[in-house]
């Protein structure tokens, strides 16, 4: 077993020649090497990314920040398709490095495979989470009348494909009323499961919503619809490098997600999964040679033409990094932060939340608001009195506030202290 100190020390030297601590999903994984609170550890950590350090960043939600080897490995592979075009051999299978959309990117399939639990051949990639809901959404077949039943609280980048079903093709787009702030995942589950009818086709639910970081009881959902014979899609924006993934637990169809956020890997990188089982229902909506190739289920649904190599060796060394610091240390780092932050602006009796009461239900993202005050308020004023960044959730909602690794006690600690003084 790997020791703190020479741990922390490389890290310090460079992210990638960390030593596998822990592998996702290995019970014999030393956790608890390193306590969540490890003020050097994570000193070191928010070292690698190369954030201004007169700002505080709480906004991965949106998108996040991206490591120094990230932009490194980036920046190394623009440079050499700038210098060396010649070198592409075209037609050599080994060195389809200079365009994706006409390889199968196994190699990074298989590590998106290793992040959520998957097969290679169940992923393909894509640009974001708006074209792996909209790519099901399109590719599904469903009849007049067919129900596809989802939230109140769904982001539209998750939903609008579903209303373009609904508008062209007459489904019909139902949504349930669930409470913000959630009070417990039964509650969620119950409103849900007695929505459905023999129409429900579909059932598309954020795993976390982002509006208020409600982590909802997928799994139980899944298995519900599943029994019913309903097509489960789950929307990962907010999950992927926040909170632990696991496909074939949870029991899901189709499952989008992003690496721009929470992973830490350059803007405009996704993924969709969909379960090989299912693949066969699901139509290719951009298409290209391989359209109907049905041996390579992923790479069907990544016949999109040129696109950016450098910023699929962004999300390599993105994953790379996430799976060398380990992933469940991650996890545990962001939820004790998120944790700190809502126990600390708790002790406020002018802040209201909309993130749930229950504590199992969260994770890194926090939304609250101070009696009387808008959410730009809030948000303008954390810039001009701290330089720091949680991001407006419109007049009612205050701000979502989200915790990373990157992020200090330090940080949460002057955030709460701020909030006290503006209500005291
Ligand atoms: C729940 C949810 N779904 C979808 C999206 C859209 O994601 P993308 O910009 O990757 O398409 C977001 C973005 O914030 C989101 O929070």
């Amino acid at each position: 077993m790997i020791s703190r100190r020479k741990l922390i020390k490389s890290l310090g030297l460079s992210a990638l020649t960390l030593p596998s601590l822990t592998s996702f999903g290995n019970p014999a994984s030393p956790q608890g090497l390193l306590n969540p609170e490890d003020p050097d550890f994570w000193k070191s950590v928010r070292d690698q990314f190369p954030l201004d350090k007169g700002t505080v960043f709480f906004n991965p939600g949106t998108v996040g920040a991206m490591p120094k080897i990230v932009v490194e490995k980036m920046t190394e592979h623009l440079k050499y398709i700038a210098s060396s075009p010649a070198d592409w051999a075209y037609k050599d299978d080994n060195k389809e490095e200079f365009i994706s959309g006409y390889n199968n990117l196994m190699s990074i399939r298989t590590k998106v495979g290793k992040l959520i639990n998957a097969n290679a051949l169940e992923i393909a990639m894509t640009d974001n989470v708006t074209n792996g809901m909209s790519y099901i959404a399109n590719g599904i077949t469903l009849q007049p009348g067919d129900e596809i039943l989802t939230t109140d609280q769904e982001h539209s980048g998750g939903k609008s494909g579903f209303l373009v079903k609904e508008k062209r093709f007459g489904a019909v787009f139902k949504t349930v009323a669930i409470p913000k702030p959630a009070h417990s995942s039964q509650e969620v589950y119950d409103i849900i499961v007695k929505a459905f009818t023999p129409k429900t086709k579909v059932l598309m639910l954020s795993h976390m919503i982002s509006g208020s970081g409600a982590i909802l009881p997928v799994k139980e959902l899944c298995a519900e619809a599943s029994k019913r014979g309903i097509f489960t899609l789950l929307d990962g924006a907010q999950t992927v490098g926040q909170i632990k993934v696991d496909v074939k637990d949870i029991g899901c169809d189709a499952y989008a997600g992003c690496f721009h956020k929470w992973i830490g890997a350059p803007h405009g990188s996704g993924f969709l999964y969909i379960r090989q089982e299912r693949m066969k229902d699901i139509w290719t909506t951009i298409a290209s040679g391989r359209w109907d190739n049905h041996e390579d289920e992923g790479f069907r649904f990544t016949q999109r033409g040129t696109g950016s190599f450098p910023i699929l060796k962004g999300v390599d060394a993105a994953l790379d990094f996430h799976f060398e610091l380990g992933p469940d240390r991650v996890y545990d780092r962001i939820k004790f932060l998120g944790a700190r932050l809502r126990k600390g602006l708790a002790e406020s009796k002018k802040v209201k939340f909309f993130s749930p009461s229950d504590e199992s239900m969260c994770a890194g993202i926090t939304v609250y608001n101070i009696d009387g005050w808008t959410g730009t308020k809030l948000q303008d004023t954390y810039w001009e009195k701290a330089k720091m960044r949680p991001r407006s959730q419109g007049d009612v909602f205050g701000v979502r506030h989200c915790t990373h690794i990157f992020n200090s006690v330090e940080e949460i600690d002057k955030a709460v202290a701020l909030v006290k003084d503006w209500t005291k």
